[in-house]
């Protein structure tokens, strides 16, 4: 009774009131088994003796179940093998890695700069991929965190890549996977552009749906040795 009635709580329920909002995508994750642990196993099958680096760890449930050697995990509270954030953590790597999976703090820019950091720290033909692309309602995407589950605003990187045509697909698994390639091609992101787009909303997303490049399991599976071997 005493935490249902904690001032976090209130806010949260204040705010969620403030922002009530009919918009939904009904998608249930957990229908698909396949999730974020057998993606990036099946990617990493696909180098020999891949380094793979994971932002933000906390119970290990990824961690632990990426079953190669070389393998660094960041995170400053708990989990992998490095007790340092995102930031203090790349400020010294000289390390390259053949996968990246991003999952630290889901607030866009905090993704947006482990992204760039993560870009200079990936091998040629390496992988980023970042966790909680696709929010399904205002509350799950509304940041800071008001909600159990919680997307963060992570999506609005996809879309400012797309704007400068850097292609970044959003796998339909497991609260949504980005997935972007090193293609070797120069890269840089618009300080302008973030500015803008650090405004928009969830119905911006769900409004704008066209614009994402989502991609099913099932279709992703089909082109994932042409597209991506
Ligand atoms: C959603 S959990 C990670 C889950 C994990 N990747 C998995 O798949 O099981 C997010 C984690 O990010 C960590 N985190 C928060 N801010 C961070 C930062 N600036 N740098 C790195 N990790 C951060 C949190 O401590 C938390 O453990």
């Amino acid at each position: 009774m005493k935490k249902y009635f904690s001032p976090k709580n209130i806010r949260n329920y204040l705010i969620k009131r403030k922002i009530k909002n009919n918009n939904r995508f009904n998608i249930e994750w957990k229908d698909q088994n396949f999730n974020r642990i057998a993606l990036v196993n099946l990617l990493l099958k696909h180098y020999e003796n891949p380094d793979y680096l994971e932002i933000g760890c906390n119970e290990n449930k990824l961690f632990d179940s990426v079953y190669i050697d070389n393998k660094i995990g960041v995170d400053p509270i708990r989990g992998g093998n490095i007790r340092l954030t995102s930031d203090e953590f790349f400020k010294n790597n000289k390390k390259k890695f053949d996968l990246i999976f991003i999952d630290g703090l889901h607030e866009y820019q905090q993704v947006r700069k482990d992204f760039i950091n993560s870009y200079n720290s990936l091998k040629p033909n390496g992988y980023i991929l970042l966790h909680d692309m696709h929010p399904r309602y205002i509350y799950e995407e509304y940041t800071p965190k008001i909600n159990n589950t919680w997307t963060g605003d992570c999506w609005k990187l996809a879309y400012e890549l797309s704007l400068q045509k850097h292609k970044m697909q959003i796998i339909m698994i497991d609260f949504g996977i980005g997935i972007f390639k090193n293609l070797g091609k120069k890269f840089e992101l618009n300080d302008d552009n973030f500015k803008k787009i650090k405004k928009l909303d969830f119905n911006f997303f769900y409004e704008n749906y066209k614009l994402f490049d989502t991609i099913s399991l099932s279709e992703f599976k089909k082109t994932i040795k042409d597209k991506y071997n």
